[in-house]
């Protein structure tokens, strides 16, 4: 879709359990966004609708219905949501087949290849993880491609995992874009860190390799590299071109316009009996004093892992926010963690406009965020769908 355009979309529900779709990313008003009050039961229909206001950017869609996304998602209720507009097409960069979405994501299979989900409570205070990889629903991707520039837009659209992904070639990784489209400028890096939920478009010119070469994606996340995809040079192609040296501006919003600049709200997202935020677990209608921002207000937002709350595991909280995207502003390690976490934090995607930020046991993130699109009731929680289905996650309204 082009931003702009309004959209209706008539969701069916056929399951025999409620569900809904959430627009990860996307400016939405709260009753088409997903939130959890709003779910269709068995055989209902709810319609969605509403403009496209978002940037370009590569956004996605999923389940929401509390308790149940996770199950929802992991059975394949997710995909991509793309928008485009004209500041991009001007920039003319790789478009049509050479612009590659890839969709990764993990499942567990047993021996007669049915899909598994959670069956115990580790599952679900851990995290799912599955013993396959899959991209775009497939196991062992081969993508041929041409001698020429790509852009790939990757989703880690996975309940639980974090992947720590590589060029097994060890080339450069060239960052063009992260949850809400484009950077202000091409980010070089070894590995990115890769959060669930979380999207980086990746710029690649296979010109720099032979026709007959094969280089993969792979995951470092777990010791041995893991092949995610692996792109096959096949084919000549004479087309050239060069990545912008700049790509696209961000609005940058200045943290000393925040009305809360000298005392940021804080969101303490930790492992008690279940995991919570700031203690509390969720409840489809509690809104908390601390829940509460003005339309159009800037804020600062702090998420904090609190590793002592005692109890159980350290464990990392990828954090997200409906209705407003937001921008990092700091990131601080627990000198305790510093070098558990060495080989991930050089592969931070914390620029340009994001909607989920990785928060590893021991870090604090601020963030600021501008509340300026629709009042309402929207939702932030942990990105984990495990975690948010055992309740951690909260409402907060926006007012007028
Ligand atoms: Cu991907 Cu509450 O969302
Ligand atoms: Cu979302
Ligand atoms: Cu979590």
């Amino acid at each position: 879709v082009r931003t702009g355009q309004k959209v209706r979309i008539r969701f069916q529900n056929n399951l025999q359990e409620t569900s809904n779709i959430h627009w990860h990313g996307l400016y939405v008003p709260d009753y088409a966004d997903g939130h959890p009050r709003f779910v269709a039961q068995p055989g209902e229909e709810y319609v969605y609708e509403f403009e496209v206001i978002n940037r370009a950017g590569t956004y996605w869609y999923h389940p929401h219905p509390h308790q149940r996304t996770g199950a929802q998602v992991n059975a394949g209720m997710a995909g991509l949501f793309i928008v485009e507009d004209e500041i991009e097409d001007a920039l003319d960069l790789p478009s049509g087949d050479f612009d590659v979405p890839l969709v990764l994501q993990d499942r567990r299979f047993d021996e007669d290849n049915q899909l598994l989900y959670v069956n115990n409570m580790h599952d679900q205070t851990m995290g799912f993880r599955g013993n396959r990889i899959l991209v775009n629903g497939k196991l062992d991707q081969t993508i041929p491609v041409a001698t020429r520039p790509y852009r790939l837009r990757l989703l880690n659209g996975s309940n639980s995992r974090i992947y720590i992904l590589a060029w097994d070639d060890e080339s450069p990784m060239k960052v063009i874009g992260t949850d809400g489209g484009l950077i202000e400028r091409t980010v070089i890096t070894r590995y990115i860190t890769f959060g669930p939920a979380e999207r980086a478009e990746l710029w690649v010119d296979f010109s720099d390799y032979e026709v007959g070469t094969k280089v993969s994606l792979v995951d470092l996340g777990e010791g041995q590299p893991i092949t995610i995809a692996t792109f096959s040079v096949d084919e000549v192609s004479d087309v050239r071109m060069t990545l912008p040296n700049r790509l696209r501006g961000i609005d940058s919003i200045d943290p000393q316009q925040a009305v809360n600049i000298d005392n940021p709200r804080s969101f303490e997202f930790s492992m008690g009996r279940t995991p919570v935020i700031n203690n509390l677990t969720y409840q489809i209608d509690g809104v908390d004093d601390n829940e509460i921002v003005r339309l159009g207000d800037t804020e600062i937002w702090e998420f904090i892992n609190n590793v002592n709350s005692g109890g159980m595991m350290p464990m990392p909280h990828p954090v997200h926010m409906h209705g407003h995207q937001f921008q990092i502003i700091e990131r601080t390690v627990d000198p305790d963690f510093a070098q558990q976490w060495a080989g991930i934090i050089n592969g931070y995607l914390d620029y340009g406009w994001k909607d989920t930020v990785l928060l590893m046991p021991g870090e604090t993130v601020r963030v600021v965020v501008r509340f300026d699109h629709y009042e309402g009731i929207f939702v932030y929680h942990c990105h984990m769908l495990e975690h948010e289905d055992l309740g951690m996650m909260r409402n907060y309204q926006v007012k007028l």
